[in-house]
């Protein structure tokens, strides 16, 4: 698989994917254009003749509240076992609603997708805990379960222990990039790193909802995560389509004490060696190969790396709490708006904690995952926020940002500090005027992004990262983004209101506003906050009703 990653033109290769899959006002990225629902893939891997642990739903049980969350040091840790893996499988992957329309069912999860397709697959690598063996197993979301993928030996399990922190085990991540690429074409590998970044602040945020804590180990090479999670075992995948196969994405330390340092070496050798039981299931009856996603997925193969350590954050005060109501029924009622309403304001008090949240701080969830300093800045369209003048504003989450990006943007733009803003929230208004038609027209003319409070475009610090640090950073860009989208996502829900994901955008157009030129910045994801108005034909069914589960172990 990784024959072109460190090469010399995985660099190139994913550049040019980038440009390749921008959508512009005259013309779409390519994509089959139409729905062929004949191949549409199954939303649910499993791995027939796995052994299945089933899971319980205990997730009402705990009391941390959503703004306790933030607060880590407040939180009591729930013991590690298989009860609280549970939960943390519940509030980061697990259902949170089926819908109903015309006849037609589809299970919404706690991780948003790009169009409902859930390319993101989840794992866990656990020593022995109290009631759960030690191994390698799947989760299925809509069984709430673990598929036994690995079993290992005494010595296995020992050597796995020994290489992980003591009271932590290991949650995995991949995508299935057809998923998206059934619907979007070539365009889906972006989306694909998108859900990776949402999937993983949501396991950020359901271990802190345990008073655990979790690190993206971003050392291990994708050969490496690949193996752990027994995406590499050709003999498992037998039989179906190699476009219905998982790509490596991340490995996630979790851990029921604080952890600050990561495990170097992880035995990868005997858990490949280990006992390995069940055959992928076929996910479409067809498929169409979008060639250019297998390419930047192999440019953007991650090689192994040194261990780069946490990142210190000048010190910020803390963020102030919106909602004190349980973490996990807000987790679990997070949706994304359908339509908004056009009317309503929100405070700017409102508007500048929300803001505040995606600025990162040491130790506080999501950002304590990641080990790297913001390299995405959002471009915000001000529509509906009560004493802020409508227009266009930054807000810049690394101050150390300021002068390339000012020196790249508008000329003209104003660059003015209101004065009842947060003393340490780098925010600029740059224009002002009502920007409702430019914002919708460049979010694909989607009237969501014009008729909230605000939306944004996340505006990266491109080739230049890319460049320094390597192709497989490609992804890394976009998993911040989903990362920034989940805490937007969960402020929206905690002020009451709702926002949603905005993959479909035309790149060039918004630049152009901005008066970007060139990729040293690029714009990777929009979002888009306000009052939503319900679609009152869709109806809600409960998440695992069809479980008839008890709630304890
Ligand atoms: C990466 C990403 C891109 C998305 N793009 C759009 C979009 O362009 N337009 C839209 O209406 N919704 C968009 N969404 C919202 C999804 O359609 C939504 O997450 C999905 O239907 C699941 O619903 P839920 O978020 O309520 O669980 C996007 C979501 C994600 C995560």
């Amino acid at each position: 698989m990784p024959e072109i990653s460190g090469a010399i033109d995985a660099i190139p290769i994913t550049l040019s994917y980038h440009q390749q899959t921008k959508h512009h006002l005259n013309r779409y990225a390519r994509s089959l254009g139409y729905l062929d629902w004949a191949s549409q893939p199954d939303p649910f891997r499993t791995y027939q003749g796995a052994s299945r642990v089933e899971l319980p739903l205990a997730a009402n049980g705990l009391t941390t509240s959503y703004a306790d969350l933030y607060i880590p040091v407040t939180i009591q840790a729930q013991p590690l076992d298989l009860e609280s893996i549970a939960i943390l499988f519940e509030l980061a992957l697990g259902l949170s609603a089926w819908k109903e329309f015309q006849g037609n069912r589809w299970a919404l999860r706690c991780n948003p997708s790009s169009g409902n397709l859930h390319p993101t697959e989840g794992y866990a690598i656990v020593p022995p805990v109290p009631h759960l063996r030690a191994g390698v197993y799947h989760y299925v979301s809509r069984d709430h379960c673990l598929e036994k993928r690995c079993f290992l030996q005494q010595r296995g399990e020992v050597e796995l222990a020994r290489a992980l922190p003591a009271d932590s085990f290991l949650v995995g991540l991949s995508s299935i990039h057809w998923r998206e690429a059934w619907k979007y074409g070539e365009r889906a590998f972006r989306y694909c790193q998108h859900d990776a970044g949402h999937a993983m602040a949501a396991v950020r945020y359901a271990a802190a909802a345990l008073g655990w804590s979790a690190l993206l180990l971003d050392a291990f090479s994708d050969d490496e995560v690949a193996a752990l999670l027994g995406l590499d075992r050709a003999a498992d995948f037998a039989g179906i389509d190699p476009h219905d196969r998982e790509h490596p994405d991340a490995l996630i330390l979790v851990s029921a004490r604080p952890v600050s340092t990561a495990p170097r070496v992880l035995p990868v050798a005997t858990i490949r060696a280990g006992q390995w039981a069940g055959q992928a299931n076929q996910l479409s009856a067809s498929h169409v190969d979008w060639g250019v996603i297998d390419d930047v997925a192999k440019a953007t193969w991650k090689p192994a790396t040194a261990w780069p350590g946490p990142v210190q954050y000048p010190p910020l005060p803390p963020v102030s709490a919106a909602c004190h109501a349980p973490a996990a029924t807000l987790i679990r009622q997070r949706r994304s708006c359908l339509a908004l309403d056009g009317r309503t304001s929100i405070t700017a008090e409102s508007f500048y904690r929300m803001l505040d949240h995606l600025l990162p701080r040491s130790g506080v969830p999501p950002w304590d995952l990641l080990f790297w300093p913001p390299q995405l800045h959002a471009g915000i369209f001000v529509h509906r926020v009560a004493g802020l003048d409508p227009g266009l504003y930054v807000l810049e989450r690394d101050r150390a940002i300021h002068d390339r990006l000012r020196a790249c943007l508008r000329p003209t733009f104003l660059w003015e500090q209101r004065a009842d803003c947060l003393k340490h929230l780098p925010l600029y208004c740059l224009m002002r005027g009502n920007l409702e038609r430019p914002a919708r027209i460049v979010s694909c003319h989607q009237e969501i992004a014009s008729d909230g409070a605000f939306s944004l475009g996340m505006i990266a610090d491109f080739s230049p990262t890319i460049r320094r640090q390597g192709a497989w950073w490609y992804r890394r860009l976009f998993w911040e983004a989903g990362v920034l989208g989940q805490v937007l996502y969960l402020e929206a829900e905690a002020a009451g209101i709702r926002s949603t994901g905005i993959g479909c955008f035309f790149d060039d157009s918004f630049h152009e506003l901005l008066g970007l030129t060139g990729d040293e910045f690029q714009d990777l994801y929009h979002f888009t906050v306000g009052q939503p108005l319900d679609d009152q034909r869709l109806m809600t069914l409960p998440p695992y009703a069809h479980l008839r589960r008890t709630k304890t172990v």
